[in-house]
């Protein structure tokens, strides 16, 4: 039982995650930029990544941090907020922690740290990565395929509402590359467990569901789950790149960002070994997380 600062709180995964804490016996303190209107399942202390001075007192008085909060792939990303936020928020972070005696941190990393060539949102992500396994604090980093599941924001939830909207679905490239989509649940047991087990500090974690299929298998298993026809028109990649970062310029948050082009054009490796060795999670089949999913929605 601990007291747990969540950043990113009011994220998509962070929304899932308080109410998960709450029922493992923690107490969430929850990191919002701007205090939330409805009550959320837990105590909400005001802070931005971007402004080291307001994570001290956030992080005082905490057993444990589960640092989900980022400037994302799922909108415009300027590479001055992505710095400031990934990797400037990551520094201060350690700092507070540091300074308030807490020194277990759990870090959502991501896939795209394994790119070979990642955009803005991958690179930011490694450079703090590094920045906390080499803290000296007790680290432990989960970086999860895409995440899928009930939510009202984020790169899945986006993706769902193009399949819902429009007639034909546009493909990056082939669509060939792989991913193992993880159920939003699947990942809130790994960070529970985590929090539990001090012995995985200094280790870091692929996490990705069971299946592992190519980009437009799951596509189809989308629309499988709504119940609708799956017609896709292929973007040939460079295309893509000119889109996306046309769409960054004139929309506040476009349906294509260039680093979701960058996420579609290579594989990353997912290797789930590790993750099944010390936790051995149970890992919700695709076809049954999705139709989950929008069960959860309808
Ligand atoms: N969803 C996925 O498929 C996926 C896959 C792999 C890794 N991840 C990682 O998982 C974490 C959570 O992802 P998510 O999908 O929940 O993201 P999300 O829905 O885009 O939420 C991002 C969260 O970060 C917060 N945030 C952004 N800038 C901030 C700042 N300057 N100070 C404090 N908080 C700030 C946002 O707060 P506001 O509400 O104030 O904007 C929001 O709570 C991220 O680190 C992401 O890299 C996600």
């Amino acid at each position: 039982m601990a007291r747990v600062l969540v950043t990113g709180a009011s994220g998509f995964i962070g929304t899932a995650l308080a109410p998960r804490l709450a029922a493992a016996g923690h107490t969430p303190r929850l990191l919002f930029r701007r205090r939330p209107a409805a009550a959320p399942p837990g105590d909400v202390v005001e802070g931005d990544l971007a402004e080291p001075a307001t994570l001290a007192a956030a992080v005082a008085g905490s057993d444990a941090v589960v640092h989900l909060g980022a400037a994302t792939s799922s909108g415009r990303l300027d590479p001055a907020v992505a710095y400031r936020v990934n990797v400037g928020g990551a520094s201060a972070l350690i700092a507070a922690a540091r300074a308030a005696g807490c020194p277990r941190i759990v870090v959502m990393s991501t896939q795209h740290v394994h790119l070979p060539r990642p955009g803005l949102y991958g690179v930011t992500k490694r450079v703090a990565d590094r920045l906390f396994l080499a803290s000296g604090l007790d680290v432990t980093i989960l970086r999860p395929s895409l995440v899928y599941g009930p939510g009202a924001r984020g790169v899945f939830v986006k993706l769902a509402g193009l399949v819902r909207r429009l007639p034909v679905i546009p493909v990056i490239g082939p669509g060939t590359w792989h991913l193992r989509p993880v159920f939003l649940d699947d990942l809130i047991d790994v960070v529970v467990a985590t929090l539990a087990r001090r012995d995985v500090a200094g280790r870091t974690y692929d996490v990705g569901g069971p299946d592992r299929v190519t980009y437009n298998e799951f596509l189809a298993a989308i629309c499988a789950a709504l119940g609708r026809r799956c017609r896709r028109v292929r973007l040939p990649i460079g295309v893509s790149f000119v889109l996306a970062s046309v769409l960054e310029r004139v929309l506040a948050n476009p349906p294509l960002t260039v680093d979701n082009v960058h996420g579609a054009t290579l594989e990353a490796p997912c290797d789930l070994r590790a993750i099944q060795r010390d936790f051995g999670p149970r890992l919700t089949p695709l076809g049954e997380g999705l139709r989950r999913t929008f069960e959860a929605a309808a």
